[in-house]
């Protein structure tokens, strides 16, 4: 069985003291919590604050975003070999605020997928239509397409060792939440799409739900067959919030 995963991308939120007294409440709330796998995703600068925060506890800390590149003269950028120095267990890759607001295409995506990969980091690939792309109605296209590009460059067998998320542009950050069934529908598109070429790993691949999840919609949506989980935004940087969420992964 699929082991349920709930992960905060805080974004670029937080300062020192706030990370502190938001991660000690999360943690505090989710003592004892062993059956989902629990994660957050700081901003860079607070990678090692958040690792030594958590040490003493099962959650698990992520990038929100990683170089396609081992070292060089990349100024600006994080290896994935750095973020493994820190312990650091997941990196998100291809982010629609990546995709759009830097330009990163699905082939760079699939680079930092394994750049990931090769430092020992699980990638959390994300995939999502626009608003105007699902009203054409291209969302099958479009995801299966981001989905496929990675595919195509590291292999299916990459995936089992890898995390996908769907989140659909529109939803994100807008408070609207894709229903429980339009989601489940994409989830089991994107499985079925990875079963086609495995089903080991199609089986235990986890797809997790990212787009205004909140405490009010969370258990509607993990309830779905294909969906094992959130990637969660806005509702992460409160702790009852997330808490609440993390709750709903045991139902
Ligand atoms: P919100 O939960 O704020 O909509 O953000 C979702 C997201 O982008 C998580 O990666």
């Amino acid at each position: 069985m699929r082991q349920k995963m709930v992960f905060g991308n805080w974004k670029m939120h937080g300062s020192f003291e706030q990370i502190q007294h938001l991660l000690q409440d999360v943690i505090l709330g989710l003592a004892g919590e062993e059956s989902t796998v629990v994660g957050i995703c700081p901003p860079y600068p607070y990678l090692q604050l958040v690792k030594k925060l958590c040490s003493n506890t099962n959650m698990k800390v992520g990038a929100q975003n990683v170089s396609q590149h081992d070292s060089g003269a990349f100024t600006g950028e994080v290896a994935a070999s750095m973020l493994s120095d820190l312990g650091v267990n997941y990196a998100i890759v291809g982010h629609s605020e990546r995709r759009e607001l830097y330009g990163e295409t699905s082939d760079l995506v699939a680079k930092k997928f394994m750049a990931s990969q090769c430092a020992g980091i699980t990638p959390i690939l994300c995939v999502g239509e626009t608003l105007v792309q699902r009203d054409n109605g291209e969302t099958e296209a479009v995801v299966l397409a981001q989905l496929q590009a990675v595919i195509a460059a590291a292999g299916v067998e990459a995936f089992s060792n890898a995390v996908l998320a769907y989140e659909p542009v529109w939803a994100i950050g807008t408070g609207k939440t894709a229903t429980p069934e339009q989601a489940q529908e994409v989830h089991r598109l994107l499985r079925k799409h990875v079963a086609a070429l495995s089903e080991d790993i199609a089986a235990n691949l986890q797809i997790l739900y990212g787009g205004s999840v909140k405490d009010s919609n969370a258990g509607a949506l993990f309830t779905q067959a294909d969906i094992d989980g959130g990637l969660v935004g806005g509702a992460s940087l409160h702790a009852e919030q997330f808490i609440a969420i993390c709750a709903y992964t045991e139902s």
